[in-house]
């Protein structure tokens, strides 16, 4: 049966798992295959070309695995190629992009401000999404390669976290920003710390639950959605080195999980 078949998520790493987790939360009966490019990743600082490629190889891969379809947990992904992805695949292809719109109707300083990474604000979709909006607010977009790698090795809660976050949101507060945008999932992994350089001066937008809901309207629309499931589960993958990419993968899902490494 079509419903019963699982979601298939993919990312650069282990930034994708922060969706899947909200898709467990919002879809819980439903089965996730989740693929980590680690032997590609960063994506932030590769080319759409390359991008490109892994996206097709990894929403082919997922469709050989069974699932019913794909969500593009990665916003450099998701602004680089989904268009690409849903000219040539038939299933439905869900993304990620940053909380522009939301972030615009809610300030109230007339300021707001992405993180995202360089591929993101490089690409032609993000400068289309912010040409929409950059006559309501002034919207600052920085680059923030460091949060990535902190969440890869799992320093997201260290001192030199805290001081990357003061680093790149600092400036954007004292400058007026209410609205800070997390535009990469491997940044809602820093949210504790965020938070706390944020403070009461702005509010964090996090598109992960929003991308969940939509998750849950596009299967429903479809008749997709699996109920009464009575063997959930959640099944990884990675183009990585098992060996480095077990720990991570499993303290940010918070359990044991099935790993299986390909050579991708
Ligand atoms: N997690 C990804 C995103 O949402 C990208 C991180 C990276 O590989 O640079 O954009």
């Amino acid at each position: 049966m079509e419903k019963q078949k699982p979601i298939g998520i993919f990312d650069s790493g282990v930034g994708g798992l922060s969706i899947c987790h909200a898709i467990r939360r919002a879809l819980p009966e439903e089965n996730l295959v989740y693929f980590a490019d680690i032997g590609f990743s960063p994506y932030g600082v590769k080319s759409k070309d390359i991008i490109n490629e892994r996206s097709e190889y990894i929403v082919s891969f997922l469709i050989n695995q069974g699932c019913k379809a794909v969500v593009v947990a990665c916003n450099t992904a998701t602004v680089n190629t989904i268009s690409n992805l849903r000219a040539k695949f038939s299933i439905p292809i869900i993304g990620v992009e940053p909380g522009i719109k939301p972030a615009a109707l809610q300030s109230k300083t007339g300021i707001i401000s992405v993180l995202a990474t360089e591929q993101t604000l490089e690409s032609d979709s993000f400068q289309r999404l912010m040409a929409k909006y950059s006559k309501a607010v002034k919207i600052n977009a920085i680059a923030c390669p460091k949060f990535v790698t902190l969440v890869e090795n799992l320093e997201h809660y260290s001192e030199q976290a805290v001081d990357v976050a003061e680093q790149y949101i600092r400036p954007l507060l004292t400058e007026g920003s209410d609205q800070i945008i997390l535009g990469c999932t491997h940044f809602s992994f820093l949210r504790t710390i965020i938070d706390q350089v944020v403070g009461q001066e702005a509010n964090v937008i996090d598109t992960a639950a929003p991308v969940a809901m939509e998750v849950n309207r596009r299967l429903d629309k479809l008749n997709l959605l699996n109920s009464k499931n009575t063997d959930i589960y959640a099944e990884f993958w990675t183009s990585g080195d098992y060996a480095k990419v077990i720990e991570p993968m499993s303290q940010l899902w918070g359990q044991d999980i099935h790993l299986f490494a390909i050579r991708a």
